[in-house]
């Protein structure tokens, strides 16, 4: 079916901070926008990859512009639009310039640079067996807790408190892409436009949303090398694969 990727790559990069846009931060000599495009176009499932940049952006585009060049005519057609405030925003963007008669849409994150094409093949085969959303997952290894903050003579001891700890067995920590119908994505966007803002801000992928709609979210395998550049020692880690993969 025809598939796109879209890569979201509008977020400013904060806890890495730089002080300019993640996407733009260097990976061995390479933006991270520019790993990622390489990986999302090597991956050979999509016929379009659209690239959603900050608003006040011109070297994101400008990169986009010279990898589509070098990828010549054969190659998907590389579409750029601006993001959005949050994620969810730029995703939204990026699903409104997709080529009519896309049927499926990988959603990826700029800030996974190492990806392995391997992870977009999994997604992409489980939408093509029928799959309305299926994520790349792979197991935690630490044990999740949850907490509430203390209160009375309890917040003279610490800042917070143990409420529960989560069966380890039954989490998945989840990546990018994520596979979707991209009508059963574009619906579940439009529904979320109505939530409130701390519904809102609770939206941290897009798979919620497709799950609150009562949709199925299906897992296939990820990989370890698709986590996603949050701070700088995951650059450091990066950095480390990059070098021993020469
Ligand atoms: N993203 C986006 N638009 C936003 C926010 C995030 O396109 N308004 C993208 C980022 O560019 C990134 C991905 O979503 O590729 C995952 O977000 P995150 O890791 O949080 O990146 P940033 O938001 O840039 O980082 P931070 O939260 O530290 O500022
Ligand atoms: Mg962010």
């Amino acid at each position: 079916s025809p598939t796109a990727v879209v890569i979201v790559a509008a977020g400013s990069g904060m806890r890495l901070g730089y002080g300019i846009p993640k996407a733009l931060v260097p990976l061995a000599g390479a933006p991270l926008l520019l790993h990622a495009l390489r990986g999302a176009a090597g991956a050979g499932i999509a016929r379009q990859i659209c690239v959603a940049v900050p608003e006040d952006d011109t070297e994101l585009t400008e990169l986009c512009r010279t990898f589509a060049e070098e990828l010549g005519e054969l190659a998907p057609e590389i579409t750029v639009v601006p993001g959005g405030e949050t994620r969810s925003d730029s995703v939204r963007a990026a699903l409104a310039a997709l080529a009519p008669g896309t049927v499926h849409v990988l959603v990826h994150d700029a800030a996974r640079p190492l990806t392995p094409s391997e992870v977009f093949h999994r997604v992409a085969e489980a939408l093509e067996r029928g799959a309305g959303a299926v994520v790349p997952a792979i197991p935690v290894v630490d044990t999740i807790k949850s907490t509430a903050p203390t209160e009375g003579e309890a917040a003279a001891v610490a800042a917070e408190v143990v409420t529960g700890t989560a069966v380890r067995e039954q989490l998945r920590a989840v990546q990018t892409p994520q596979g979707f119908d991209v009508a059963a994505l574009r619906s579940a966007h439009e529904l979320a436009a109505t939530w409130g803002p701390e519904q809102v801000a609770a939206i941290t992928d897009d798979a919620m949303l497709i799950e609150s709609i009562g949709t199925p979210v299906y897992v296939v395998p990820g990989d370890l090398q698709a986590f996603k550049v949050t701070t700088p020692m995951d650059l450091h880690v990066a950095e480390t694969l990059v070098a021993a993969q020469g």
